[in-house]
């Protein structure tokens, strides 16, 4: 089914008090190019990015849910960013220039996301990124048309099972290199009793100076968020 440039725009123009001149301009691009038919709703305003849901047609000609995640290049807190960044040894000498870091933090993200896809771990597939904006899998449960719910939200049925189950995905993403760095009850999706990590913004890989500081914050905050639903946590060992 074609997708008229003019129906496309005129889409984005609906939101034009939630887009700027230049995400407009984004999403139009990476429509054109066919990653998805049109926005469908919010899902999310965050603390540094907006999230929505986005239509494609799947193979069959069915309409399929994708997520977009726009990085907002006002009001995103852009010396944080920074402070991340500089470690990460995949972007060493980047200029502290406002709209490159968030363009390279949005790039990050993608990288890691196909890093830790290629791991074996459950995170969304990531689809394609054009400057402040991402392209990822929707995550939804079995018969859902709704995203799973955060782990903060739906406390798993078994805890236990749940809790060695994050570990593994944590342990196969230090495996691949990478430390999440911002792992917590927010960032971990309960998909029909599994869980997906998500917001990989943050995650740096393990050659970079916090890296280690990284990964015990994110067992701290890991086994923190277990042992209050009752899973005995083995003592951890410091590096
Ligand atoms: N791939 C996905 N599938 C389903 N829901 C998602 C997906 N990615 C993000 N979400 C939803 O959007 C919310 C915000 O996403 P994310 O954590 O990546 O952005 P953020 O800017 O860091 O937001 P926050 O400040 O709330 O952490 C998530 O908590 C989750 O509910
Ligand atoms: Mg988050």
């Amino acid at each position: 089914m074609a997708i008229t440039k003019r129906q496309t725009r005129a889409q984005f123009k609906t939101y034009k008090n939630v887009f700027d001149d230049h995400a407009e301009r984004v999403l139009f691009r990476l429509s054109s190019q066919g990653h998805f038919k049109h926005l469908a709703e919010p899902i999310s305003i965050g603390k540094e990015a907006n999230i929505f849901s986005a239509m494609k047609y799947g193979p069959n000609g069915e309409e399929q849910p994708i997520i977009v995640k726009i990085y907002r290049l006002e009001t995103c807190d852009f010396n944080r960013m920074y402070q991340y960044i500089r470690y990460d040894t995949r972007f060493l000498n980047l200029k502290k220039k406002h709209r490159l870091i968030i363009f390279t933090w949005c790039r990050r993200e993608f990288q890691n996301l196909l890093k830790a896809r290629e791991a074996g771990c459950r995170v969304p597939t990531p689809i394609a990124f054009r400057d402040n904006v991402l392209l990822m899998e929707y995550i939804h449960g079995h018969g859902e048309t709704r995203p799973s719910p955060r782990l903060k939200d739906r406390f798993p049925e078994n805890p236990q099972a749940f809790y060695e189950d994050v570990k593994q995905q944590m342990a196969k993403l230090n495996k691949a290199g990478l430390a999440h760095g911002d792992l917590s009850a927010f960032n971990i999706l309960n998909r029909d009793e599994k869980p997906v990590l998500i917001d990989f913004s943050q995650c740096s890989p393990l050659d970079s100076a916090n890296a280690q500081e990284l990964i015990e914050r994110d067992h701290r905050n890991v086994d923190t968020f277990f042992k209050k639903l009752g899973v005995k946590i083995p003592e951890r060992k410091q590096k």
